[in-house]
Formats: C-alpha cells, structure tokens, sequence
C-alpha cells in the first residue's frame, strides 16, 4: 500500500529574470525597454493558478540560464526543454500543450545549435 503523502511536482518550469541593468549592452530576459518581458513571469504563475495546477506544477524565479541571446527563456522540468523568445501567447500554448497535453512544441524551443548534447561531468572531472 503506498503511503499518502505530498505529491511531487509534475513539473517545474524555471523562468529566467534576469535584467541586465540600464545602458548594458547585453541582451536579458526581462528588459526595461520592453513591458511584457515584465509581466511574463507573473503571466505564467497567473495562468497556472487559474487552471488549478500550480503546485503540481512550479514556477520558479530564477537568474541567468545562459541562453541570454534567445530571452525570454524558460526551462521546463523534466525533459530538458529550453523554450525561447517567449511571450505571453507562445506560454499560452506551451502550458495547453506541453504541460496538459504532454507534447513538446518544438516550435518554441532553442535551435539545437544553441543547446547540443550535455556533456557528462564525470568526462570533465580534473
Ligand atoms: S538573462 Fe536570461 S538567460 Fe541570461
């Protein structure tokens, strides 16, 4: 017999929110010159929240990811997927379609030149 207990999450999707200070010439995700890279964190949280499955599913904040050239980015757990120049519409579609209907939409996620295989630490282990 399992034990009840607090379920994990299905999925967490770590929204990068980083903004790069005023005047800095690298791109980020969250830009002072562009409202909704503002919003699109709040926008996801909201969405889940309306569709009852946050908390099965977990929006978290987090700093750069290091794809800054493609932002706003995401990236949903598990799987790996890092969906890229996001706005409000493109995380509409993901959350139908990724997060309720299980498949990726490829459409949005990084250019495979931008996200090759890992490689594994113990191959880079000094
Ligand atoms: S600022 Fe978002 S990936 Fe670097």
């Amino acid at each position: 017999m399992t034990t009840p207990g607090m379920p994990q999450p299905a999925y967490y999707i770590f929204k990068c929110q980083q903004s790069a200070p005023p005047g800095m010439p690298k791109p980020s995700c969250v830009r002072q010159d562009d409202p909704e890279s503002q919003q699109l964190f709040q926008y996801l949280a909201q969405q889940l929240m309306m569709k009852g499955i946050i908390g099965t599913v977990q929006p978290v904040q987090t700093g750069c990811l290091g794809r800054c050239q493609q932002g706003p980015v995401m990236l949903v757990e598990p799987g790996h997927t890092m969906y890229v120049n996001l706005n409000k519409e493109k995380i509409d579609r993901i959350i139908e379609e990724h997060i309720l209907g299980g498949k990726v939409v490829e459409e949005y996620v990084i250019p495979e030149e931008f996200w090759g295989e890992p490689v594994a630490p113990a191959e880079m282990v000094r």
